[in-house]
């Protein structure tokens, strides 16, 4: 949790105060240090990548909020080039140490609402994972329109968030409603229902738009056209 002083829009002052050490940085992304989870967790996210919109070796890849690179050092060794962006500079040196033996990566600095820096049409597979509940519905669009523009032809982009219609996101959902209005703070987490996800992808332009939702998940995917 971050300083309460923070507008939630304040995006960078808000991810750079939690982020100054490398474990407060863990524990800002995930809740934990250990070191065996974030083997585990990180390269369940490249499984799920690979299941659900497939991982090539000669893929361009952009993680949007790659926070410590708990992903992308599992990521970048199966494809061509890994891209970690993050409203937080603190987040991507601790990136740049994880990933310190990779050498096909790079990190952006991103403003915290666009991808500002990255070329039109020159990647391949955007991912965005337990980023989205961080942020407010028109940055979350407005990624996803983002993605698309710097996707190629027949480029895919996926993204998660806590899915507010399954019981245990309506649990979470609850939780939080016990934190006191003035007590909240400015990252709390905050739910998405899978029509509004799969709105923005739509309105955006993507095709083939696919969806599961599983515990606390609801996952969307979809393609830019060829
Ligand atoms: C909960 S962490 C998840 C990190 C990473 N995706 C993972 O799964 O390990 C959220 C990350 O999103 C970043 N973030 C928050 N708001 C952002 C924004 N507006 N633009 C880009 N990154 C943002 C934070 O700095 C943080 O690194």
């Amino acid at each position: 949790m971050s300083d309460a002083k923070f507008a939630r829009s304040q995006y960078k002052e808000v991810w750079n105060s939690v982020s100054k050490s490398e474990d407060d940085a863990k524990m800002a992304v995930s809740g934990y240090v250990d070191e065996t989870l974030y083997q585990s967790t990180g390269e369940g996210t490249r499984t799920m990548l690979k299941n659900h919109v497939g991982l090539k070796a000669d893929d361009v890849v952009l993680e949007i909020g790659c926070g410590v690179g708990r992903s992308g050092v599992y990521v970048a060794p199966v494809c061509k080039e890994w891209i970690g962006v993050d409203v937080s500079e603190n987040m991507l040196a601790h990136t740049r140490k994880r990933l310190g033996q990779v050498t096909n990566f790079r990190t952006v600095a991103s403003n915290g609402y666009d991808l500002a820096g990255i070329d039109s049409a020159a990647v391949d597979l955007v991912y965005c994972t337990v980023v989205f509940m961080h942020l407010d519905e028109w940055e979350r669009y407005n990624y996803i329109k983002e993605g698309f523009r710097v996707l190629r032809p027949g480029g895919r982009m996926i993204v998660d968030n806590v899915d507010l219609t399954s019981d245990a996101g309506w649990a979470f959902f609850e939780n939080h409603c016990k934190i006191p209005p003035a007590e909240r703070p400015p990252n709390v987490s905050k739910t998405s229902t899978p029509d509004e996800l799969r709105t923005y992808f739509k309105r955006a332009g993507y095709e083939n738009l696919q969806q599961r939702q599983w515990d606390l998940w609801v996952v969307t995917w979809g393609y830019k056209p060829k």
